[in-house]
Order: C-alpha cells, then structure tokens, then sequence
C-alpha cells in the first residue's frame, strides 16, 4: 500500500463504533482519509473511535442509523451525499451473530439477522453507487465470513447472511464495474465484543487456538490491514474477491 493511498478521500465504514469496523475507521484515518463513522445503539465508542479519529487529524464524523431497515439505509446515504460530495470507499462491516440451531431458530430471528447483514450491502451499496462512481478508483468492501463458506450447526441465519455477502460482492462487482471494485473480507474468529462469550470462555478459546493453524485469535488490526488494501490502489485489478483472513482455520 502507497503511504498516502487515502489521503484527502472520503470513506464510510458501517457499523465503525467499535471491533474491526472501528479498526478500519482507525487505519483509513492514520493515512489521512476522512471518515464518516455508523453505528446503530453504542454511542459512546462511535464518540471514543470519534476523538481517535479526529485526534491524528482525520476528518471524521459519525451518524446513528439502523441499517436492519431501508429508513436507517436511506438516512445514512443521503448524510452521506450531504457530507461529502464524492466518496472513495464504503466499507459494510455492520453485522449480528445469533447462534441459534436449527431446532431454536425462529422466523423473526432469521429475517432480523438477514435484514441486518445483508440488506445495507445490497441497498446501501446501491444507494451510494453514483456517488462511488464519481471517484477515480473507488471501492467497496463488505466483511463476510469464513461461515459464509464453511458450515457449522449453530448460527443458521448467520452463515447463510455471510454465504449471500460472498455471493453478492460477485455480482455487485459485475454491475457497478468498471467504475467501481467490489471485493469481501472472510474473517475467522477475531477477538471482539461479537464473540466476546468465546474467547471469555478459556476452554473454547484454546479449542479454536487448537484447530487455527497459527494457533491463536487475530486482532480486529489484521482484518483491517485486509481491508485497507483491498480499498487501496494496490488492489487496482481485484475485484468480485473473497480474501480469507482467519489464520488457517477454514483449512
Ligand atoms: N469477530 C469475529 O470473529 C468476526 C468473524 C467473522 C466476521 N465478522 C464480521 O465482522 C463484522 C464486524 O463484527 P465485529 O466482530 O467487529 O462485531 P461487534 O464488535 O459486535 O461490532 C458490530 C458492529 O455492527 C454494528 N451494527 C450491528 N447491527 C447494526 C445495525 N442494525 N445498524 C447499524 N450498525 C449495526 C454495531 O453498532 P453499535 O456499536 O452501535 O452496536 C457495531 O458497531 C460483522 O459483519 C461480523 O459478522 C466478525
């Protein structure tokens, strides 16, 4: 990556409060991009990841939307269109775990998780594509899962809402091509709030030290590193890619 890949651009990460999307938020503001931060509940990390961001001199800002519904999708797009009048990056990170088997799994949790990890990539990503177009260069990323590809008996609407993510970001790529690269991230089990049961739980943790074949959890950093070159011109001829960041453990 070029030292100075986004500096002066304008990037929206979804979900940007906390865990990696505040990791990304974090990356893209260290080498100068500005950055406009979502989140749904947790205002006081979107505010902390805020000052970070502001603090090493990145433009940034934040704006609450729930992006389960097409009000938040459409709220956020057009702050988004008044805040900055071209945007270089959209990064949709926002996502939700339930890890209900296929016994307890409810309809209303299904379509909640569906709505949630999917729709704002979809219905988002479409809302900012003219204003994608408008950059030079100019990319989405949208973080999957390695569940997306590998199958588990818990978590059913979870693993299928990563699967479409993959499956979405190849057809994205195709249609808004050759403007705009589309590409997704797979992370494996990364140390956040999202599956702070698991890794809080030492025996489960060291089952997945165990089976990663680099025998440990990856950082919120790592997936942001991931991220940040897909956004960054060294990534100029990928597009419709699915990059595994889980230190083997999908092997
Ligand atoms: N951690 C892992 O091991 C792992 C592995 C594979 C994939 N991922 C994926 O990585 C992404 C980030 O996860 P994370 O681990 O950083 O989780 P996290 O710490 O729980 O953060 C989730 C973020 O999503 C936001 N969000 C949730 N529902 C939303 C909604 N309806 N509208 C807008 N924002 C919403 C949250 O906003 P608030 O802060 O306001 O609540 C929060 O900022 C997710 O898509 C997740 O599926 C994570």
């Amino acid at each position: 990556m070029k030292g100075n890949d986004f500096k002066g651009k304008n990037y929206l990460v979804t979900g940007g409060g906390r865990g990696i999307g505040r990791s990304i938020a974090l990356k893209l503001a260290e080498q100068g991009g500005n950055i406009l931060i979502n989140y749904r509940n947790d205002e006081e990390s979107a505010r902390k990841t805020l000052r970070e961001c502001t603090s090493i001199g990145a433009g940034a800002s934040i704006f609450k939307a729930d992006l389960s519904t097409m009000e938040g999708i459409t709220a956020l797009a057009e702050y988004c269109s008044g805040t900055y009048g071209h945007l270089d990056g959209l990064v949709n990170n926002s996502g939700i775990y339930e890890g209900e088997t296929l016994e307890e799994i409810s309809y209303e949790s299904w379509q909640k998780v569906m709505a949630t990890n999917i729709n704002p990539v979809l219905f988002l990503t479409r809302a900012l594509a003219k204003q994608l177009k408008t950059s030079k260069g100019s990319s989405v990323v949208n973080i999957s899962s390695v569940l997306g590809f590998v199958s588990d008996k818990y978590g059913f609407a979870y693993q299928s809402s990563k699967a479409a993510i993959i499956h979405l970001t190849r057809s994205l790529a195709k249609s808004l091509g050759p403007d705009v690269r589309v590409n997704s991230v797979s992370p494996g089990f990364i140390m956040t709030d999202m599956n702070r049961d698991g890794w809080g739980d030492s025996e489960f943790k060291s089952k997945v030290e165990k089976k990663t074949i680099l025998k440990r959890w990856g950082k919120s950093e790592e997936i942001a590193e991931a991220a940040c070159f897909l956004l960054s011109s060294s990534a100029s001829y990928i597009t419709g890619a699915n990059i595994v960041v889980d230190g083997g453990i999908s092997l």
